[in-house]
């Protein structure tokens, strides 16, 4: 079976709730049409969750959230457990999104453990990897994105990563309207997937989705779904609009 194409919405913190409400509902009657092929996603903030999840009660499309915590309960102000998540709706979670590693100290140990409480709690845990501009100047893509997914993955079997997914996004693109070019995003996309063969074998290699981020448009996701080994994307800014994320849900 081939892999199932995954278009998600990461609202980053935009959106008060009424007006994620508001947006959900607009893009649950956008979408509705392209539901029995892909699978589409929206990360409101943490406080929009319930009354979004509530909102769209009935569409088939998925919320995540935008971070989790590891423990699974205790005396951690501020923090969300993957039980509060799953309480309020969500079937995804983002994990190691490149502002959080570059504004809150977010690591590839702590990124191992989000991934484990995830995982634990049957929520599917989409994984941002990326490089920065100066890496990639440096020849240090691949260097990087090896030591974000072997670190990120260590101590999980094929079997436990069978549902995570993977979101390249290079940071230079991120919120800058710089894309990668289809063929860079591909080369990267195919060098991710030949690793997780190597490390944790073909098949789950194979079926494994890896999405791309940074600029996505209306105007680009075709040529970017065109690849090979691009299987989604993640799109921050261009997901507010519904109806600019509801074109990007109907890129064929
Ligand atoms: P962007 O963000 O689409 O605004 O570049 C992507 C992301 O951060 O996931």
């Amino acid at each position: 079976m081939g892999r199932r194409p995954l278009i998600a919405g990461n609202w980053k913190m935009y959106k008060n709730c009424q007006e994620a409400v508001e947006a959900a509902g607009e893009i649950s009657m956008l979408v509705a049409d392209v539901l029995s092929d892909i699978d589409v996603m929206i990360a409101p903030t943490f406080t929009a969750l319930a009354p979004v999840a509530e909102k769209i009660e009935d569409s088939p499309f998925f919320i995540g959230a935008q971070d989790i915590f590891w423990e699974k309960e205790g005396a951690y102000t501020g923090q969300i457990s993957a039980d509060m998540l799953i309480s309020a709706g969500c079937k995804y979670v983002i994990i190691g999104h490149s502002e959080r590693r570059q504004f809150f100290h977010e690591t590839d140990d702590t990124v191992n453990k989000k991934i484990k409480a995830a995982l634990d709690a049957d929520l599917v845990p989409v994984l941002c990897i990326g490089e920065t501009e100066q890496e990639r100047e440096n020849e240090k893509t691949f260097s990087v994105l090896d030591n974000q997914i072997k670190k990120g993955l260590e101590g999980f079997s094929p079997e436990d990563l069978k549902n995570l997914v993977i979101a390249y996004e290079p940071v230079w693109a991120i919120g800058t309207g710089k894309t990668a070019t289809t063929d860079q995003a591909q080369e990267v996309h195919n060098y991710i997937r030949d690793l997780i063969g190597k490390i944790l074998g073909t098949d789950l290699a194979d079926d494994m989705r890896i999405l791309y981020g940074g600029s996505v448009k209306p105007d680009n996701i075709s040529e970017l779904m065109a690849m090979t080994d691009i299987d989604g994307a993640l799109i921050g800014g261009a997901s507010l609009d519904p109806e600019s994320f509801s074109k990007i849900a109907h890129f064929t």
